[in-house]
Order: C-alpha cells, then structure tokens, then sequence
C-alpha cells in the first residue's frame, strides 16, 4: 500500500494518501474520505469504492491499518459487533433493497419467481447467475434426482437418537456425517468434486430431512420416488404410507414450492455467513452446510417460525391480542416474525405468504390461529412502538399457519426453511471460492482482559 505525504495547509501536519488494498478489476476509486486524526494532525484520503451496481459505498477496513500514531502501532481496526455495517464479500446473487422491500435473485424480481419458477430452476440461477435452458434443466433435475438415495448406514445413525429429537440436530448431524461418505469432497479445489457435492446436497437434503421426521413419528423410512418431481419426492417420503403410489394434494406441492423459492437465498444473513465462514477454512462442503443448519436453528433465525405459532398459542385467543404487545413493548420477550435486520418496510416475501396461507386454507379449513395472527399484525402495525423501529411481519409471520395446516409439526417448520435454503449456501459457497479476494474468515477483537499476570494456583 503507497501513502504519498503532502503538506497540509492550515494545520500543517503530514497528510497520506492511502491506495486501495489489492485493486481488482471493477474496484473504481472514484472519490476520496478525507480523514483528519486528531491525535497527531495525520490527514489521510481513502478512496471510496463504488463498484457495488446499486452506488453502496465503502471504503476498505484494511485502508485504515495505515492510520496510527507511532510507526510500530498495529494501526487502526473498525469495530462492528454483528456486522452492523460491515460488507464481507462482493456476491452478484441476491439483492435486498431493505428500506423499498425489493428482493431480487440474479436480478429477477423475487414475485416473478415465485409466481412462475420452479425450486429447481431457481437453484440453479442462483449458482450459474441465469436460468437454465430446457437441456440444462433436463439435466440438472436428473442428476438431482438420481442422488436422493442416502447411504444405509445413515439409518442407523438416525436410529441412534430419542424418539424426542429435534429434526433440526437430525438433519445437522446427518448432513455432517455425510462428509465421511464423501472423503473427496474435500477436493474443494475441483471443480467436478465440487459439483458433485453441490448435487449431492441438493438431492440428499430432503431425503434427511424426511427421514427425521419419520424417526420422529417412529414410522418406517420411505425411499426416494424418482419418478416424482422435488417437492413430490419429499412429500412422499414424509408423508406416504401404505399406497403403492403417493399422490400429493397440489395445492400443497405448489405451496412448498413457493416457499421453497422464497427461502432459497438471502444474502448475508446468519447462516449463509456461518457457510461462507466455515467454508473459507476450505473444509468440505457437507461440512460447511451443517454449519449453516446450526445457525439457521437458532430462534432469533430460522427458528423464528417454529417460535411465532408457539407464541400464538400463549396467547390462545384474540382478545389476549393487546395485552400480549403491551408485555413485548414492556420488554418481556419480542414479538416472534416481526422486524428484521435488513428489511425496514414490508419483507416482500411475506406478502407472498400471507396470500400463500389464505389459498391453503381455502383447501383445509382456515386456521383459528389466523385471526389471532391478523390480530396482531393490525394492532402491531398501527403501534408507535412497532412503526418507530421499522418493525413489520417478517417471512416467518405466516409461514408456520401454513406449514401446520399442511400438518407439518411445529419443529419441522424450520427443517423446511433448511431444505430450502441449502440452495443459496451453496451458490454462495461457490462464489466465496471462486473470489479470489477471500481467505479465512478471520475478524479481530479487541482486547478487553487482564494484562500479563503470574499464575498464582487457587487450588493448592
Ligand atoms: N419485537 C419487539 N421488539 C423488537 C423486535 C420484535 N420482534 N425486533 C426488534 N425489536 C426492537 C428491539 O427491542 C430494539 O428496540 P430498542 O431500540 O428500544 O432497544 C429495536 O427493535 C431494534 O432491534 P434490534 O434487536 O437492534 O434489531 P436487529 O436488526 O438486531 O434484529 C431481528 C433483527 C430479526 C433479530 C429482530 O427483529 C427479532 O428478534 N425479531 C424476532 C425474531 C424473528 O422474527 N426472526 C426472524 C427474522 S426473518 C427470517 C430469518 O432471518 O431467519
């Protein structure tokens, strides 16, 4: 990094400018943030980056190492406890304009998908960056398909856990053990090996995650139907019994489709950073992707759905409805599939599910638990409390009412989301791969312990 001093008018002190660290094609320093240290009147100029399409600026952190006050400093870090404003990576996969609720894969407006795509298709767009023609298609479902088998002794793996186990710390586990079954995964440099996983676990996923549930309900496991499509394969495998052939209620397959879309990526959320993290340490990506499982499980995630219908049922009717958001504007618990990180109007994808959960019902039955859910969103929305933050329902509002009137139980809800999502950690993990500006996540920290001190034994 060059640093040029030059003389600083008023002040007088010796000013630096500081070049980009490692310049790649399309970084484009078009302007300069003119730093003054105030501690020995150093003026700095780091260049501003605005590569990103939408006009984000940044500056990069590693240009302020250069800011220090004696020469044999470490010099200045940023501080950015859970990354509040801090990009980690360049990805060209999703989009999320937060404050106009745009969510867009490979530029395609999320609704569009949603409305037209398949899982499969999308799956597909978000790691080769366009939609698949007919051939690529063809093929990408039949190599998909023709992976769903697990290895037999995932199955006594599986009959190693409590009838009571979480099928979230099941399908985690599995999918970690599968790293074992595929020793050459970890071959991530190689791009055949690293295809091959990406099928693997895209086929594999839903053949856990029914299998979980089956150990859960204590029924036997049913083998992948090849013959079926994505989402008809995995309902089968939850739900068939005796029938020769499993016919799933339509209604059902299109509305997990959807849900499937909508969850398949969202940037750089909890669990596709934990991905992207565990993946830069170059472990396999079975591995990799169990990491992201874990992180998903967490109720302030993917969690969240799995916690909204359990917070409706404390609330078990209507008229309990104000009472409950006085309690959360009290500070006992939050209001579960409200508020999120990125978006700071309506998630766009909870538009899609609220219209979701009323064409499900419409075939089922409508849920009692909807007016209470309507209920809170009515009053939440018109709550200062609620519109002052920006806190509005989030893709996890809606999505439980519908996962239990297609008779899902409460902790599989988020096992859902997993399948899913295994679509986007994999684009991303791809890309973090091929970007040849990314190392081992590795963050700083600031020291806040004791100094040196001599050991002094507290037991002798
Ligand atoms: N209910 C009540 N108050 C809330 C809520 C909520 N759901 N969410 C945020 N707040 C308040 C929070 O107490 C804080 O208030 P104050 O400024 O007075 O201290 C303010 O809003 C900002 O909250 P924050 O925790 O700084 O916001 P964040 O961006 O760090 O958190 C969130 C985002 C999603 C973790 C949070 O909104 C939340 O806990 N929501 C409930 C859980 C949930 O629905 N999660 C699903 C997220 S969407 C799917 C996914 O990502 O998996």
């Amino acid at each position: 990094m060059a640093k040029t001093e030059k003389e600083s008018g008023a002040a007088g002190a010796a000013a630096a400018t500081l070049e980009p660290t490692d310049k790649r094609p399309g970084d484009t320093a078009a302007a300069a943030l003119e730093i003054k240290d105030t501690r020995t009147g150093t003026e700095y100029s780091v260049p501003i980056m605005t590569d990103g399409v939408v006009g984000d600026t940044t500056i990069r952190a590693m240009d302020l190492r250069q800011i220090k006050t004696k020469p044999d400093q470490f010099g200045m870090m940023t501080y950015d406890p859970a990354f509040m404003n801090t990009a980690s990576c360049k990805s060209a996969i999703t989009f999320i304009d937060g404050g106009k609720g745009i969510l867009r894969y490979r530029g395609y407006p999320i609704e569009q998908l949603a409305e037209n795509a398949t899982f499969l298709e999308v799956a597909w767009l978000l790691r080769h960056g366009e939609l698949p023609d007919k051939k690529q298609y063809g093929q990408w479902e039949h190599d998909i398909k023709y992976h769903t088998y697990v290895h037999e002794n995932i199955k006594s793996f599986l009959q190693g856990f409590r009838y009571d186990a979480h099928p979230m710390s099941m399908l985690c586990s599995t999918v970690a053990a599968l790293s074992s079954f595929y020793p050459d995964a970890k071959n991530i440099a190689d791009p055949e090996q690293r295809n091959i996983s990406i099928i693997r676990l895209l086929a594999k996923v839903p053949t856990l995650a029914a299998f979980a549930y089956r150990h859960v309900k204590g029924m036997p496991f049913i083998y992948p139907d090849n013959n079926l499509g994505y989402v008809e394969n995995f309902l089968s495998m939850v739900a068939r019994m005796s029938e020769p052939k499993y016919e799933a209620n339509p209604v059902f397959v299109k509305t997990l489709e959807v849900l499937f879309i909508l969850h398949a990526d969202h940037e750089q959320n909890c669990s596709t950073n934990a991905v992207r993290a565990v993946g830069s340490s170059h472990v396999d990506p079975f591995s990799a992707v169990a990491a992201g499982i874990a992180a998903l499980f967490g109720p302030l995630h993917g969690g969240a759905n799995e916690q909204v219908l359990r917070m409706i049922k404390e609330i078990g009717h209507k008229k309990n409805v104000p009472s409950f958001i006085e309690s959360v504007k009290n500070g006992s618990g939050r209001l579960m599939g409200f508020g999120h990180r990125v978006y700071k109007s309506y998630d766009p994808r909870a538009k899609i599910v609220k219209k979701l959960a009323y064409e499900v019902f419409e075939q089922v039955g409508m849920d009692t638990d909807l007016e209470i859910a309507l209920e809170l969103e009515r009053i939440a929305l018109s709550d200062d409390y609620f519109v002052s933050r920006k806190l509005y329902p989030n893709v996890d509002f809606y999505t439980g009412l519908i996962y239990r009137s297609m008779a899902f139980p409460t902790d599989f809800f988020t096992v859902l989301f997993a399948v899913a999502r295994t679509a986007g950690w994999l684009a991303q993990w791809e890309e973090m791969l091929n970007d040849k500006e990314q190392k081992i996540a590795r963050p700083r920290q600031i020291y806040t312990g004791y100094g040196e001190r001599p050991y002094k034994s507290q037991i002798k």
